[in-house]
């Protein structure tokens, strides 16, 4: 059983030790906060205490750790304390834990303020990837990007929050709810994004900590954006806020929307370019796109060129996610079992369903061909939905030579498309592969021409909310 230490027992770690002892493959320690009597930590400390059986080990400060006693595979650091970075170096020094033992932080306020101690030839002990973006694998990525690739720019949302509020602000003018930037930020607040004030988000050092470690990783340096670079959605400084009425500028006259954008670039001639604003961002664009609070971030590079991620940037359970699998990346506590497949069998044909298909198929200009298909369906057990049908000349071109399937009777053939409702995909297969194509229509005229491959099919790929309120990409249970 690998062993950890948990270091603050706040909102990411609680999830932590929950997720830690799901998995049933880690043993938790010692657990170190500076206040773990405060009434809700006593509360989830007696629910984790229960399912595990035993009782949690707390400890109030660094000086309890016994050097050899209290000695883990992984320290599991989320604090939000910037001085912090005393744990990491009690390790390093005091204790003299050294490399061995892995510290995983969350806390990009005190890896972006010593950067140093986290990059270089340092940072064989130190794991990061939950500081930025949470649980997207945004280190790991651009650490292997720039091994082999020359990173040119970044450019990217990188505070679900303000990301929140902006989306509410901008929707809720056209849906009548004209929500103000107060309402939307207590509205984050109540959802758990944001603190309340929504302190270090709205005023963008948040986003900028996290650029600053992205920059550390693409350009190799460690220097601090100056103040003026870091403008957020409300800073408090010399400018006012977002308002609602900025979007409809934006919307109506720009064809853009407003967002909160983290941007660096390098050159070869000046200094790289660093700056988190709220800017205006064409509605064309993916980052126009980017909903609620997640994250999104695309890179410029000289080889891959452009390659982009999106996903959840907040939020314990995939902030703890993505800490668990730092933990797991230590030779130490690395699960190489293969004892359990996870997955025995994909699904099979028949249990693969899709609430829409739609049929193209190519047939003779002649009566009788729609009604000797959807009988053939019909006996399947398929509904006909809508039917499509463009007129010879309305196909939009002209046909060129390699598409000329059906050769000379090529002026006689018409496509034709329709969809059906919900199908499995094995249905819909057998019901095309088994329509008779020697039909003749009630003239005794042959509908179909002498050849087999005379249809397409496709599912129609719908986004749908899942129980959680997501809009997924789902593939129908039944
Ligand atoms: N929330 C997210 O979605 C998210 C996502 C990615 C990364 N993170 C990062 O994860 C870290 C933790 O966030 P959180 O939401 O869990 O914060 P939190 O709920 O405030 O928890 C922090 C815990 O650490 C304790 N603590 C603070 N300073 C300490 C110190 N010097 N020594 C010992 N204990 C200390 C706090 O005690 P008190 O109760 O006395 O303050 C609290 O129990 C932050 O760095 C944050 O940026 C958060």
């Amino acid at each position: 059983m690998k062993t950890i230490g948990i270091i603050g027992f706040g909102n990411i770690n609680q999830e932590v030790v929950r997720q830690a002892v799901a998995s049933k493959k880690i043993e938790i320690k010692w657990i170190l906060d500076r206040s773990p009597s405060k009434k809700a930590k006593k509360e989830v400390r007696k629910e984790i205490e229960q399912s595990l059986g035993k009782k949690l080990r707390f400890v109030k400060s660094k000086e309890k750790l016994h050097p050899e006693t209290d000695k883990v595979d992984v320290i599991v650091e989320a604090t939000g304390a910037i001085d912090a970075i005393e744990y990491l170096r009690y390790k390093r020094n005091e204790l003299k834990w050294g490399n061995e033992v892995l510290f995983v932080t969350a806390n990009k306020a005190m890896v972006a303020n010593h950067l140093p101690e986290f990059f270089g030839s340092n940072n064989n002990d130190v794991r990061i990837e939950a500081a930025v973006a949470a649980g997207l694998p945004l280190i790991k990525s651009l650490s292997e990007h720039i091994a082999s690739d020359e990173v040119q720019g970044m450019v990217g949302i990188l505070n679900g929050t303000t990301n929140f509020m902006l989306d509410e602000m901008e929707k809720s003018i056209y849906d009548s709810r004209n929500q103000t930037y107060d309402m939307v930020l207590d509205e984050s607040v109540q959802r758990g994004y944001a603190e309340p004030g929504g302190a270090g988000d709205v005023d963008g050092q948040d986003a900028a900590y996290k650029l600053q470690i992205l920059s550390r990783i693409a350009f190799r340096t460690d220097a601090s954006p100056s103040a003026d670079l870091i403008r957020g959605i409300d800073d408090n400084k010399n400018f006012d806020r977002v308002r609602s009425v900025d979007f409809i500028y934006a919307n109506k006259y720009l064809e853009s929307t407003i967002k909160l954008v983290a941007i660096a670039q390098t050159s070869s001639k000046v200094e790289p370019f660093f700056l988190v604003y709220p800017m205006l961002v064409p509605d064309y664009s993916n980052i126009a796109n980017i909903e609620g609070p997640d994250n999104y971030i695309g890179i410029y590079s000289k080889y891959l060129v452009y390659t982009d991620m999106q996903g959840k940037g907040a939020g314990p359970e995939p902030t703890a996610c993505a800490m668990l699998a730092d933990v797991f990346s230590h030779k130490n506590c690395a699960d190489n079992s293969d004892e359990k497949q996870l997955i025995t069998a994909f699904r099979n044909s028949d249990e693969i369903y899709f609430s829409r298909w739609m049929v193209r198929g190519s047939c003779y200009d002649r009566p009788g061909v729609l009604a000797h298909i959807f009988q053939h369906f019909e006996t399947k057990g398929i509904n006909i939905d809508e039917v499509f049908q463009l007129q010879i000349g309305e196909i939009g071109r002209k046909w060129t030579a390699e598409e000329l399937d059906f050769g000379n009777e090529q002026d006689k053939i018409l496509p034709f498309a329709f969809t059906t409702t919900k199908a499995s995909l094995g249905t819909l297969q057998e019901a095309l592969s088994t329509l008779p194509l020697d039909k003749k229509n009630a003239k005794g005229q042959k509908i179909f021409p002498n050849t087999k491959k005379l249809f397409a099919f496709y599912p129609v790929l719908e986004r749908k909310l899942d129980a959680g309120g997501l809009q997924k990409f789902v593939i129908e249970e039944e």
